[in-house]
């Protein structure tokens, strides 16, 4: 195409159409003008949250203050060769301290709601037994901070900082014991807290936490345990998921709302037609089975159970009522299309199909692009399992943020991904998929877990050496969209 034209009249021609005169010349050949405005802004449902998240260990630092315990991330960040960038996030965002400054940013951004993480070696430095008020104190002042500046708080109890007390004693979540400690923590936090919040998201990626820390070795605590383990884990997990929800119903005041904040194995029909779609969708229910399917039907599906064979968890009819409970709402952190599906004349009936290697990533590998996986993955979701309040308590993109030197963070491509991302919420939402807030990971860069620092997840821009918050061009884009309710073409 450039061939055909010189430099000057490319660079008029894009001037020109910029200007919509291609739009006439077209209309001017015959053409019909098109029937819509395309820079019309795609609206969102009138009450619709928009939000932002952090968790605790990515961004508090202050480890050693006010009576915390250590938790296993401690542990395995201060272990060598576990962190890309051998850092830990002993300091990280130094949040403990600046919490009220960093309230203000969430404030600038225009959200109504901010998701954050409690520490549990915070309020029980062992795990059990003794609280440590002044862990709660902090919580307290950070809620407090939030409603005085209008932002309605969504608080997570469990964002992977396992107390190590209980790793110690009875090996984390390779026991019952620990899935009981988690409520008795839930519990205790909700009486306290509920006054103020309204909203508990109970375990944060619990399939992450589980494959990456206790399958594969490669998050703390560091374990490779066998498949069959590694299922009695999940299967606790998933109790202490319950368990908590039946606490915070006894403790907290009434009209607390509970959910999961899960990252659903999230599949896509490779393309729309109805055999693909229900193909996806028997897909979501299978590959969701262990935690998702398992919290909200009160059963493993018979075919998780059969293909897990020996391997499958031991359980009991009353643990599975107890982790049936009813949530009310479900969150899904979305980021990825995990899995394309299509439809297939073999059992299953459906079939994974391979990714090739060129397929687009962002700045984190992980990371591929598909806007329509935050489509997708509700829509099938609150078909398969009769939701009706969802959250997107996560999405959002690491950048390669460099401050410019005019002092700017020049993020175009996070404004890319958001831009897309949104634009498929926003059809999902009009098609009334039962989606009713979303929550931007991240408020600003953190501490990225196995990455430290390398991958900046934020809207704004930190610099670990000075703490100086910098607001990327994405923020001022993510303000617009809050502002309007609305997403641009
Ligand atoms: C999911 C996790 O909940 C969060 O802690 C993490 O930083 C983001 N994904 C980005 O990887």
């Amino acid at each position: 195409m450039f061939g055909k034209f010189s430099r000057r009249q490319f660079g008029k021609f894009a001037g020109l159409s910029a200007l919509g005169a291609a739009t006439a010349a077209n209309a001017a050949q015959g053409e019909p003008a098109p029937a819509v405005d395309r820079h019309a802004p795609a609206s969102f449902p009138k009450d619709f949250l928009w939000g932002t998240a952090t968790s605790a260990y990515q961004i508090e630092g202050a480890v050693n203050e006010d009576g915390r315990g250590r938790s296993i991330w401690d542990t395995f960040a201060h272990t060598p060769g576990t962190i890309a960038d051998h850092t830990t996030a002993d300091r990280a965002n130094d949040h403990y301290h600046r919490y009220k400054e960093d309230v203000g940013l969430i404030k600038a951004l225009g959200v109504k709601a901010y998701r954050f993480s409690i520490a549990w070696p915070r309020i029980f430095p062992d795990g059990t037994g003794a609280p440590n008020p002044k862990g709660l104190d902090f919580y307290n002042r950070l809620i407090d901070e939030l409603l005085a500046k209008g932002i309605e708080p969504y608080a997570t109890l469990y964002h992977w900082d396992l107390p190590q007390a209980l790793e110690d004693r009875v090996g984390g979540w390779r026991s019952s014991d620990t899935s009981k400690a988690f409520a008795d923590y839930a519990g205790y936090v909700a009486e306290r807290v509920s006054d103020r919040v309204k909203n508990i998201f109970t375990l944060n990626e619990a399939g992450r936490f589980l494959n990456f820390g206790y399958g594969w070795g490669i998050d703390a605590p560091g374990l490779k345990l066998p498949t069959g383990e590694l299922n009695q884990a999940r299967h606790h997990v998933a109790l202490g998921h319950g368990l908590a929800v039946q606490a915070i119903r006894a403790h907290a005041r009434p009209g607390t709302k509970v959910g999961p904040a899960e990252n659903i194995a999230a599949c896509v029909p490779v393309f729309d037609t109805p055999e693909n779609v229900r193909a996806a969708e028997m897909a979501t229910r299978e590959l969701n089975a262990g935690l998702l399917g398992v919290m909200l039907e009160g059963k493993y599906a018979d075919g998780f159970l059969a293909y897990s064979g020996k391997d499958a968890p031991k359980f009991t009819p009353e643990e599975l009522k107890i982790i049936g409970a009813k949530n009310d709402f479900v969150g899904l952190n979305i980021y990825a299309p995990q899995f394309y599906i299509a439809a297939s004349d073999q059992k299953p009936g459906w079939k994974v199909l391979p990714f090739p290697a060129s397929f687009p990533h962002m700045n984190s590998e992980w990371l591929r692009v598909g806007p329509e996986v935050i489509y997708w993955a509700p829509r099938l979701a609150a078909k398969i399992w009769n939701l009706d309040t969802i959250y997107i308590s996560e999405n959002g993109t690491s950048s390669e943020d460099k401050i410019a030197a005019d002092g700017q963070v020049y993020d175009l491509d996070r404004i890319m991904f958001l831009r897309n991302y949104l634009r498929q919420l926003q059809r999902a939402t009009a098609e009334g998929v039962p989606v009713r807030g979303y929550f931007l990971w991240s408020l600003m860069d953190n501490f990225e877990w196995i990455f430290g620092f390398e991958k900046r997840f934020g809207l704004y821009h930190v610099d670990f050496e000075t703490q100086k918050r910098t607001a990327k061009l994405s923020a001022a884009f993510y303000r617009e969209v809050v502002v309007r309710n609305a997403i641009g073409a």
